[in-house]
């Protein structure tokens, strides 16, 4: 018996590769600090729960293929706040933005075809892709400059004879890095000029921070047709377990045939749709005052860095992710050392290696990830742990 070839090119995860080793440190009564993966910790708004268990009908049928049209109509409300028009066929409820993702590079990706993304990127994509028959081209990056990648020489350099589509993903997982409208526009004009696809992945939309407004590719009108959007309520409300995100399009060819995979996987589940649509109904006040816990904890994760001598990082715009260089040579080997032999009063953290997140061999290799998803002071606590760890094990 044989594995299929395409399982065998998809890259495990970085984020939960090194948790065997923190749990039998943590086994051993060290205390640490989890900033290796993006779950936040903000309480999930109550109203998720509280419509759940109004839910009085004596069975828990099936819902549409398409999602819940409360949800829908919900969402529809939400996207007004973009100017976004949107109607009920456009919007396709999923189980969680994994698999909008997954679901929108099975419709449009034959075997062959090229994606672009921009690394690092979201490990997740280069599974989907994969599964799909699909190949991941990297758009290089580097964290000089803040991991920027939206500009014509990067994408045109990138392309190749066989891309079909490019992943845009504002605010960034795991540089934290935000589109202006412009660069927005760019990559639109890029994709219509080589007719390419845009998998928008908005499921950060919100989290930007510094006064800039939030955006959304849905408001190009000009690139309506080739644009996917995806959402989710795991990270703007804090309901990661929810499992419900959805796909955005007005292009009714894509709908159609998309509403077969639909189809295909019966329906989204039905009480946490229910759930979902009281959070798509929540104000944009309640989104902006999560959005500024996550900037104070930016800056706090920032200013504790700039304490450590060598480390390169730009302080990032969005998301709740930074991309950091590191003064080693190796993170993966770093990290290891945090967790097995470093500890101070008991106490240690950890990141993600971020060479996971690249599909270039050798790149990343002394970068890491953090998700600041934990209050101002273990954040705190966390980024000292870390300075002093880089000391000590320089010191070896
Ligand atoms: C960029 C990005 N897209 C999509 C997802 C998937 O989110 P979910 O399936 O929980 O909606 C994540 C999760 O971390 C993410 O970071």
């Amino acid at each position: 018996m044989q594995l299929s070839d395409r399982v065998q090119k998809m890259q495990g995860s970085p984020i939960r590769k090194f948790n065997p080793i923190a749990i039998a440190a943590e086994d051993a009564g060290k205390k640490i600090y989890h900033l290796n993966i993006g779950n936040p910790d903000i309480e999930t708004p109550d109203c998720y729960l509280d419509a759940i268990k109004k839910y009085d009908a004596p069975t828990i049928g099936y819902a549409e293929s398409g999602g819940d049209k409360n949800l829908q109509d919900a969402v529809i409300d939400y996207f007004k706040r973009y100017d976004v028009e949107l109607k009920r066929n456009d919007i396709l409820i999923t189980n969680g933005g994994s698999e909008a993702l997954s679901m929108a590079f099975c419709t449009i990706i034959n075997e062959g075809d090229d994606v672009l993304i921009p690394e690092p990127y979201y490990t997740n994509y280069h599974t989907f892709v994969t599964m799909s028959g699909g190949s991941v081209v990297p758009v290089q990056t580097s964290p000089d400059n803040g991991y920027q990648w939206a500009t014509e020489e990067q994408l045109e350099a990138a392309l190749t004879p066989n891309t079909k589509a490019i992943v845009c993903i504002t605010p960034g997982n795991p540089t934290g890095r935000v589109l202006t409208l412009d660069e927005m526009r760019l990559v639109g004009e890029f994709a219509k000029k080589h007719d390419l696809w845009i998998i928008a992945d908005e499921v950060y939309r919100e989290f930007v921070f510094d006064g800039v407004k939030p955006t959304s590719f849905s408001m190009i009108d000009e690139i309506k047709d080739r644009v996917l959007i995806v959402d989710s309520i795991s990270k703007r409300y804090s309901t990661c377990g929810g499992r419900v995100g959805l796909l955005v399009s007005r292009n009714e060819e894509f709908q159609a045939a998309v509403m077969k995979i639909a189809m295909g996987r019966l329906c989204v589940p039905t009480l946490e749709m229910i759930g979902a649509t009281e959070l798509y109904k929540l104000p944009a006040s309640y989104i902006e005052s999560v959005r500024d816990e996550y900037e104070a904890r930016r800056n706090v994760a920032y200013e504790e860095l700039m304490k450590i001598p060598g480390v390169v990082c730009q302080k990032p715009g969005g998301a709740f992710y930074m991309t950091i260089k590191l003064p080693v040579e190796s993170a993966e080997d770093l990290l290891i050392f945090m967790l097995e032999e470093f500890e101070d009063n008991g106490e240690s953290m950890m990141f993600t290696p971020a060479a996971g997140f690249y599909a270039t061999e050798g790149k990343g290799i002394n970068e890491i990830r953090i998700a600041y998803v934990l209050c101002q002071d273990d954040i705190r606590r966390a980024m000292e742990l870390l300075r002093l760890g880089i000391e000590a094990y320089k010191a070896r």
